[in-house]
């Protein structure tokens, strides 16, 4: 089946219904996501949006706590353009209907309750109690479903970017993308969406990690897509691992969020020492790499399978209407966070690399978009500040919405892609290769590649990436796709680009720590990797 709009948007998070909300009263827009509509990180955002909302903070200030976060690798022209849009981001946000929490006396500052969190030196999260991204995924959701030019599909499953090579008549059209291969997971079969732009919108990565605070829909997909399209990706060997998801026997991770230690929280060790003070003046509001690393320190140091968090010297009733779902979720786990420390581990968390993208979120391929956080812009260089994500999302959907609009005059129509060739596969009769090698990947890369690595870990994680590389290529070419096969082939291609990207730092920078060079380099560098073909192109031309 083939399937025609101006604009393919993949992902149904921040990024992609902002960007289709834009772009809908001009364009028609088909929305995919491979699960539900609220599959991804969006959903389960905590903390809030960071945003200079208030008199006493300034612009300068957000954009030097960010600077002093990523550790010397962010580019500043592109933290200022995320900083200086960040109040209208909120205003559209509120605009739309989302019910963020006032101030007790609404005439303070800016009328709404602003949190603090790592790394910043004001409070300037604005937030909807302790599940601010469930505010704002709901109410994109309705806007979304409500608009007569944009069409949702759910259970679609983005396989490949279309490019020149999949044409009947290629030699009409620069190199471009042309939409999507689809599979949709209801039936089983492919589907073209064919398009003058396509936007991914596919979130993060951190799945491919045994520990994660991310939902299942976060498989790297985007960036594969986008990597095996021909386009350059940048610092994958910055993951991001947040230093408190809570630690139980039968919980799934479960984020508690640094909000808490905004309003106070200790962490402890088993034995109650207070150990942030040997690591860092900050104490708890550190950067998260530096509180993760200290975490992770105390654990093997100690042989304790995890820290405690602890707010239980602040009142119990503002406890409670702080953080109401991580007080209903602990109860039912049988923590009450009033009175009971909080056992927590770090887990991955958030992808700072990906797609390499300018300001109008333009990646390498000409009407080939990257918005949220499957896009790298150069806002969080070694290690993201909290709460800067959403707003990145929100700013960089606006962009490539301008952007495409400016543009789509000049974009030729949708072209006509080859049908989907299933003519030399057939179905699997060994789907234990997939779930097998699944559970293989994620382990090694959280024993080898976690957060703190050497270079013989490493080179054993590229040895297991490479042998799997093969099987797992070798079962696509031979078997009809399905979601979980085509999730383990981009996991597989994510962990190749995270491990090449930290083989290839030999310094310890923002969430990069090794112990064979555990110092800076003076020159800071990005890590770009280039697919074969660029590489190939870029030297004949
Ligand atoms: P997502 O919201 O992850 O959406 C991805 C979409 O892509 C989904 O619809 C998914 O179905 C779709 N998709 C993926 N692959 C395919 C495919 N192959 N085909 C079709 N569809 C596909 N950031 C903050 O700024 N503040 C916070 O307080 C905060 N808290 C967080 C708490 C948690 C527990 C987590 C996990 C993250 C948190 N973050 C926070 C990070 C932030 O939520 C994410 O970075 C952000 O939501 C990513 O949005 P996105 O639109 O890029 O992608
Ligand atoms: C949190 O609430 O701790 C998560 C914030 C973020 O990841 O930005």
């Amino acid at each position: 089946m083939r399937r025609t709009y101006d604009i393919v948007i993949v992902g149904s998070g921040a990024a992609g219904l902002m960007a289709a909300l834009k772009l809908a009263p001009h364009l028609r827009v088909a929305v995919l996501s491979k699960g539900r509509i609220s599959a991804g990180s969006t959903n389960w955002a905590q903390g809030g949006i960071a945003a200079v909302l208030e008199e006493s903070d300034s612009i300068q200030s957000h954009i030097d706590d960010t600077l002093v976060a990523g550790d010397g690798l962010c580019n500043e022209e592109a933290v200022r353009f995320m900083v200086e849009r960040s109040r209208t981001a909120i205003e559209e946000l509120i605009d739309l209907g989302v019910d963020f929490d006032k101030n007790d006396t609404p005439e303070d500052g800016y009328g709404y309750h602003l949190a603090r969190e790592g790394g910043h030196s004001h409070r300037r999260i604005i937030h909807a109690a302790d599940a601010t991204g469930r505010a704002v995924q709901s109410t994109l959701n309705a806007r979304a479903k409500a608009e007569p030019n944009i069409d949702i599909y759910l259970g679609h499953v983005a396989i490949d970017i279309i490019t020149n090579r999949h044409l009947k008549n290629a030699a009409s059209y620069t190199d471009q993308a042309h939409g999507v291969y689809v599979l949709n997971t209801e039936d089983g079969r492919v589907e073209t969406f064919s398009a003058r732009a396509t936007i991914l919108a596919t979130g993060g990565a951190s799945r491919v990690y045994l520990y994660s605070s991310n939902p299942d829909a976060s498989t790297g997909d985007g960036i594969a897509l986008a990597w095996r399209a021909g386009c350059r990706v940048t610092n994958m060997e910055f993951n991001q691992f947040h230093p408190t998801c809570l630690f139980h026997p039968t919980a799934k991770t479960f984020l508690i969020t640094e909000a808490m230690r905004g309003e106070g929280a200790y962490l402890l060790s088993s034995d109650g020492e207070r150990f942030m003070k040997q690591y860092d003046k900050r104490l708890e509001l550190a950067p998260r790499d530096i509180v993760a690393r200290a975490i992770d320190n105390e654990m093997k140091r100690r042989g304790d399978e995890c820290v405690y968090l602890d707010i239980t010297h602040r009142d119990a009733d503002f406890i409670i209407s702080h953080f109401p779902n991580i007080y209903r979720y602990c109860q039912q786990m049988g923590i009450d966070i009033t009175s009971d420390r909080i056992p927590v581990v770090p887990a991955a968390h958030y992808t700072c690399g990906g797609i390499d993208v300018g300001l109008e979120a333009a990646t390498d391929l000409n009407q080939l978009y990257a918005i949220g956080e499957c896009a790298h812009t150069g806002l969080h260089g070694a290690n993201r500040m909290a709460s800067n994500s959403l707003l990145e999302c929100l700013v960089m959907a606006s962009s490539a919405a301008d952007d495409i609009l400016k543009r789509i005059d000049k974009m030729p129509p949708a072209a006509l892609p080859r049908n989907w060739d299933e003519s030399k596969v057939t179905d699997s009769d060994e789907e234990v290769v997939v779930t097998h090698n699944w559970k293989e990947l994620r382990r090694f890369m959280w024993d080898y590649v976690g957060i703190v690595r050497t270079d013989k870990r490493l080179e054993r994680a590229k040895r297991r990436v490479d042998l799997l590389m093969g099987e797992i290529l070798e079962y696509y070419g031979n078997f009809r796709v399905t979601a979980d096969l085509l999730e383990l082939r981009n996991l597989v291609t994510v962990a190749d680009l995270i491990v090449r990207s930290a083989l290839k730092r030999k310094e310890s920078r923002g969430l990069h720590f090794t112990s064979d060079y555990p110092d800076q380099l003076d020159e800071t560098v990005n890590t770009v990797l280039v697919p074969f073909s660029r590489a190939v192109k870029d030297r004949v031309e």
